[in-house]
């Protein structure tokens, strides 16, 4: 979840890592650090608590030096406090480290370290690596061999850079299971370290992830890389096709704003090349599962997290109806630690828009370790984990890179992947076959469109934005494929704005969530017209009668539903399958204006972060 950013060539190193925090800033951001060391030997660590500006505002004078490490951190262990944030040294100043994940077994290594006389001066877990790191070289062990006899006694998923302060011209990192990325980034005589690529893209585009078990000596003029046997590993970056531009934020005061209404563009880079309509179908050719084995499948089960679990719980309509397969979606936390039977005949799509998220990386570990099921990864970064282990077989998004906290377009991309998904599967079983498979893409295909036409809503979502802006507690409600969207919205509406909000299959209100409901309760309803129009259009009247304030999005021209709401939000008239994609947009826009009244910190909302690397 920490963001991590190393630089060692003949650059000054201090404004590069800085401004590597700076794009890193959306992973973790309760405090951030640098260390950068002179050819001399001459170490400038500097750390603060809080934001970075506090860090940049404590910076008079970059530090000199070509070769630095820096880190943005969201706090497991210890207090958000100068003290605590990284870069973290042994006592002696020799090792110096920033690391990302949880050192599991810290306690008995501080035990050791005690027992050795080396007292830790933070509450972290992360100290004992270059405190370790530290003692073996006093032991007389040269810095490779004790970075990598520590790599071989911390427990967890792990991630780290660390620097040498007696060899100022070089940085080592190691990935050790799934707590986070570790992309090396080739520059002319230059190297570069980050957790994830968007750091990288100012000055590289020519990355290499280093694969769970690896740790890389990476000097300007030379890199090494070895697995933990000591087997070396050839490096051989590859081009990513990101664009550093659009890292940017442009004309727009959030990221998050300016990812939701990128939205339709996002969609059709989703879709184009993959779905078409002459002759209709789909092609998928990044997953490589034949015809033959998606005719053998039984079963489909999504596994993801959060907003991308979401999109697979669309994912499982799109399945069942698409390809004619029963469908399972589960979280993958919770997944994991079950004993689900699977075979060979189930197919497991993890959803995962980083490509890092550890639970989902843990359930496909245990998907190909116990069962050996096929595996697609639907992710929107290339070369990440989750493409690993689903050996290869991956839709990417081809979102460009999120930074909102909130995932928005993602998500729309994960909904589209899952239909093309569907379809494929659909196709090769003979579920989907001519004027159906047809109908299924050209619907697909009116998506962005109708994305585009719904966000011209805005300015009445902004309005709700405005009159709710002081309300506890929010109700979302949907039916069949609007009940995930109902949960997308209460958990946008949560993260941003910390307004209470849940989201429920609106059949299930009468359970109990009902009790709650009164005038201070506004309740959003998702109510296009579908099959399941009318049971919702009853849902809507047994809260009115409780006196809530209903704001309902239906299809335009729906004047009944607009009489009868306090609040109406139009989405166009479409394929109750594309539905999702537009009640998306208000589900969307409700949080973001509901967090900009209560001036809320859009982009980084306190206590998240974008990539989910611990447990
Ligand atoms: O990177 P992933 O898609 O695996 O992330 C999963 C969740 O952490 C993520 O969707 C989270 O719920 C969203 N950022 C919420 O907006």
């Amino acid at each position: 979840m920490c963001g991590i950013i190393g630089y060692v060539g003949k650059q000054a190193a201090g404004p590069i890592v800085l401004e590597g925090l700076q794009r890193l800033n959306y992973r973790g951001y309760d405090s951030s650090g640098l260390a950068v060391l002179d050819h001399d030997g001459a170490l400038a660590v500097m750390k603060r608590a809080g934001k970075l500006a506090e860090l940049e505002a404590s910076l008079t004078t970059p530090p000199a030096g070509r070769t630095g490490i820096g880190h943005t951190r969201w706090a497991t262990h210890g207090a958000v406090s100068d003290g605590n944030a990284h870069p973290h040294l042994s006592s002696d100043g020799a090792a110096i480290v920033v690391h990302n994940g949880i050192v599991e077994n810290y306690r008995a290594l501080r035990e050791r370290l005690a027992a050795a006389g080396v007292e830790c001066r933070s509450e972290t877990d992360s100290e004992v690596i270059p405190q370790l790191i530290g003692l073996y070289l006093r032991e007389g062990h040269d810095f490779d061999e004790a970075f990598r006899r520590v790599l071989g006694e911390i427990e967890g998923g792990n991630a780290v850079v660390a620097m040498e302060r007696r060899r100022p011209e070089r940085l080592y990192a190691a990935r050790l299971g799934n707590a986070g990325g570790i992309v090396l980034g080739v520059g002319g005589d230059e190297m570069f370290v980050a957790s994830d690529v968007p750091a990288l893209l100012p000055h590289t585009t020519l990355v290499q992830p280093l694969a769970n078990g690896q740790w890389a000596r990476i000097g300007a003029a030379e890199t090494t890389i070895r697995d933990l046997d000591g087997a070396e590993v050839a490096l051989a970056p590859q081009r990513v096709s990101m664009d550093p531009v659009a890292v940017a934020k442009g004309p727009y005061t959030h990221f998050m704003q300016k990812e939701i209404m990128e939205q339709p563009r996002a969609l059709s880079d989703c879709i184009r090349g993959r779905a078409h309509v002459n002759p209709a179908g789909v092609s998928l050719e990044d997953v490589r599962l034949s015809d033959d084995q998606l005719r053998s499948l039984r079963r489909v089960l999504i596994v993801g997290m959060g907003t991308s679990m979401h999109a697979g719980m669309v994912g499982r309509y799109y399945m069942e109806s698409l390809a004619g397969l029963p469908t399972d979606c589960d979280n993958a936390s919770e997944f994991r630690y079950r004993a689900p039977l699977l075979g060979p005949e189930t197919l497991v799509v993890a959803v995962t828009q980083s490509g890092e998220t550890v639970d989902t990386l843990g359930a496909m570990a245990q998907v190909r370790d116990h069962w050996g099921a096929p595996r697609v990864a639907i992710t929107n970064v290339e070369e990440s984990e989750a493409t690993r282990l689903a050996a290869g077989s991956a839709i990417y998004l081809r979102c460009g890179p999120e930074i909102g906290v909130a995932s928005t377009k993602t998500f729309m991309a994960s909904m589209a992947a899952l239909y093309v998904l569907a379809c494929r599967i659909g196709a090769a079983r003979g579920h989907l076959r001519g004027a159906t498979l047809e109908r299924a893409i050209d619907a697909l295909l009116t998506a962005p469109g109708i994305v585009d036409r719904t966000l011209a809503q805005a300015e009445i979502c902004r309005e709700v934005g405005r009159v709710c802006q002081d309300v506890e507690h929010m109700l979302y409600l949907g039916r069949g494929l609007q009940y995930p969207l109902a949960m997308e919205g209460a958990l946008k509406c949560k993260e941003i704005s910390y307004i209470h909000a849940e989201g429920y299959p609106a059949g299930e209100m009468k359970h109990g969530p009902i009790a709650l409901i009164d005038r201070s309760m506004p309740v959003v309803a998702l109510a296009p017209r579908d099959p399941l129009y009318d049971k919702m259009w009853s849902n809507i009247q047994q809260v009115q009668a409780r006196d809530a304030t209903v704001i309902a999005v239906g299809t335009e021209g729906d004047a009944e539903l607009e009489a009868a709401a306090d609040v109406f939000i139009p989405i166009p008239a479409c394929d109750p399958l594309i539905a999702p994609f537009a009640t998306a947009i208000p589900a969307q826009l409700i949080a973001y204006y509901l967090a900009t009244a209560r001036g809320a910190d859009v982009d980084q909302p306190r206590h998240l972060a974008k990539t989910v690397t611990v447990e």
